[in-house]
């Protein structure tokens, strides 16, 4: 097995508060102040926080432990990078190439969190500025957030009026990169040390801002701080029979504690044998749940409703942070103040977990082919520009950002994590695991957390993936609405009349919107009920399906179409470009993973029986 030691490692974490405060680092980002209120907004708001706070105790800190304890271990073997460390995990040849998926993680987030980490600082400097695209009363953030982010078109973002965000760009990645260069205790490290308290000061000057705003307009009694918080904590408990709550709040852990990134494991990687690592991960999640619920929590959904009132609740992620926030800021007396604070917040957020992104690969690159920092540094920043580069051109609809989302950011997760408990469960063993965790550990991890990891989380992870799959790849139509069988004539058009139009939006509450320029076809004219379909025209003539009226006993059926990830790939050529580009990411990564296996064994660094 493996011979090289901890002793001949160059890198590594100067103090205890130091690494959690950098694993802390990593978990809190804009994770947690974006996708989590916008998350639990959609999903039953207070009745999110039960399956949120499941997945939590179930899945987010035993996977936690176990990857603490299993980076300690790869560490002290002399691996810091996931090939390696799963290779002395997992006596196979096979554990390196999971290994390479706990690159690729990592490595593609990185390509588009660092853009989206380049907006927030792109906003607190315009805010500083006090340029006009962002303040005064009549501002349209909509049209604003689309020219930062080019999302009208592919290329958008290289147009002459957004092009001064990719300066921003420019210096996010050099930022990203002087701290990943300067390495993990002086660059890393001390930049958490500081950034990390900072943020709390900052986060806490804009929740009393938020909390302090009584009722703005008293014209609206309802929009206050209360009505804020009851509109973001109140429960739906109907919500909770939705598979589709259940799935949000696992994935939601998932990205929040970076679990099942290869972060975790990275890190730990550099700790010394008694060092702890049960109370440190403890503490680690504990904050990074602190700066999710209460901080997270409580400003930006909160602050969002007392200006806009339900309209708050129905942006995406991106609209509630980039456009409806904004004009929240606008209407606040300080607005432009806390609106820099806030932007500033989100960015030191966002820095210290993207730098967390960078490490498994700059290790996996020293590690694997004996390369110098300034060699490896040129490397990963060659591969993150390349992508953040695609990310940026194929910005239409932001599709490309979606697809690295989707496919990496919340699939894959689902799968290193289901891998990692496997290795940890069954090839390590829990005998082993339970053992090696406890070596310098301040408190103990209670038994059955074992047995959790061994038979609960792989069944749990299993049966959500399962669901999960289903319900995104998949498409799906479901019933919003039926309608008298006496507008059958009304289908039997080609185009979608005022009427029709009206009918579908008032019997679903205004869910349904169907455009002007959309058709109606007749999907089988001799077929008995009849199916009707609106499409409108798409991507190179494609047709795109928005809904369909299938005759049914009580009336007409109105079915929303709802495209799964399968769909999106085959109707659009750049959802397709950037699969593909992911695919040829994980090959390069599998090549290399499998050529630093070659001379590990080699070396005698592995060895296999
Ligand atoms: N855990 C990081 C976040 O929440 C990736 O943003």
């Amino acid at each position: 097995m493996p011979t090289q030691n901890s002793e001949s490692r160059t890198d590594g974490w100067g103090t205890r508060i130091g690494v959690i405060l950098a694993v802390a680092g990593s978990a809190v980002g804009l994770g947690n102040f974006l996708r989590f209120p916008g998350q639990a907004a959609q999903n039953g708001g207070g009745a999110f926080m039960i399956p949120y706070f499941v997945s939590l105790l179930i899945i987010g800190i035993p996977l936690c432990w176990a990857e603490w304890t299993m980076g300690r271990y790869g560490g002290l073997k002399g691996f810091n990078s996931a090939p390696g460390i799963y290779s002395v995990l997992w006596r196979s040849r096979l554990a390196k190439y999971v290994g390479a998926v706990a690159l690729l993680i990592p490595l593609i987030i990185y390509m588009y969190y660092v853009l989206i980490e380049a907006w927030c600082l792109s906003y607190a400097l315009s805010y500083l500025r006090g340029s006009a695209g962002l303040l005064g009363e009549q501002a349209d953030y909509s049209a604003f957030f689309g020219n930062v982010v080019g999302d009208s078109e592919d290329g958008a973002a290289f147009a002459s009026d957004g092009r001064w965000v990719l300066g921003v760009l420019l210096l996010t990645f050099v930022l990203n990169f002087t701290l990943i260069y300067r390495g993990v205790n002086k660059g890393i490290e001390t930049f958490c040390k500081f950034a990390m308290p900072m943020l709390v000061v900052l986060a806490l000057i804009v929740l009393v801002r938020v909390l302090t705003l009584g009722t703005p307009d008293p014209a609206k009694p309802d929009q206050s701080v209360l009505g804020g918080l009851g509109f973001m904590w109140n429960p739906d408990f109907e919500a909770l029979k939705n598979p589709k709550t259940w799935l949000a709040a696992s994935g939601q852990i998932f990205f929040s504690l970076s679990v099942g990134f290869g972060i975790i494991i990275n890190y730990a990687s550099y700790l010394k044998r008694d060092d702890d690592v049960v109370l440190s991960g403890l503490t680690s999640s504990s904050m990074n749940e602190f700066f999710e619920v209460c901080l997270g929590g409580l400003i930006t959904l909160p602050a969002a409703f007392i200006f806009l009132g339900m309209a708050a609740g129905e942006q995406g992620t991106f609209g509630l942070g980039f456009v409806s926030l904004p004009n929240v800021f606008d209407q606040m007396p300080g607005g432009r103040w806390f609106g820099c604070m806030w932007f500033f917040m989100l960015f030191i957020a966002a820095i210290t977990s993207s730098v967390s992104m960078l490490q498994p690969v700059i290790a996996f690159l020293e590690e694997g082919f004996g390369l110098k920092r300034p060699a490896s540094a040129a490397i990963l920043g060659l591969i993150t520009a390349l992508g953040c580069g695609f990310v940026l051109y194929f910005s239409g609809e932001l599709m490309a950002l979606d697809m690295f989302d989707f496919w990496v950011g919340s699939v894959l997760l689902f799968l290193l994590a289901l891998a990692q408990s496997i290795i940890y469960g069954w090839a390590f063993g829990i005998e082993n695991g339970e053992q090696e965790a406890h070596v310098g550990a301040h408190m103990r991890i209670p038994r059955f957390v074992q047995y959790m990891l061994k038979f609960v989380v792989p069944v749990y992870l299993v049966v959500i993936f399962a669901a999960f799959v289903w319900q995104n790849v998949l498409s799906h139509d479901p019933v919003k609405a039926t309608l008298p069988e006496s507008m059958v004539p009304m289908l039997k058009h080609d185009a979608v009349s005022a009427e029709l139009r009206e009918m579908a939006e008032e019997a679903t509450d205004g869910d349904v919107t169907l455009p002007e320029q959309s058709k109606i076809e007749d999907v089988d004219r001799r077929g008995s009920p009849q199916v009707w379909r609106v499409v409108v025209s798409g991507e190179e003539g494609q047709q795109q399906v928005l809904a369909t009226f299938n005759e049914a006993r009580e009336g007409v059926e109105l079915r929303v179409h709802e495209a799964g990830y399968a769909e999106k790939i085959a109707g659009s050529r750049s959802a397709s470009l950037s699969v593909l580009f992911i695919g040829v990411v994980f090959a390069f990564l599998v090549l290399l993973v499998h050529l630093a296996g070659m001379q590990w064994e080699s070396q005698g660094r592995l060895r296999f029986d």
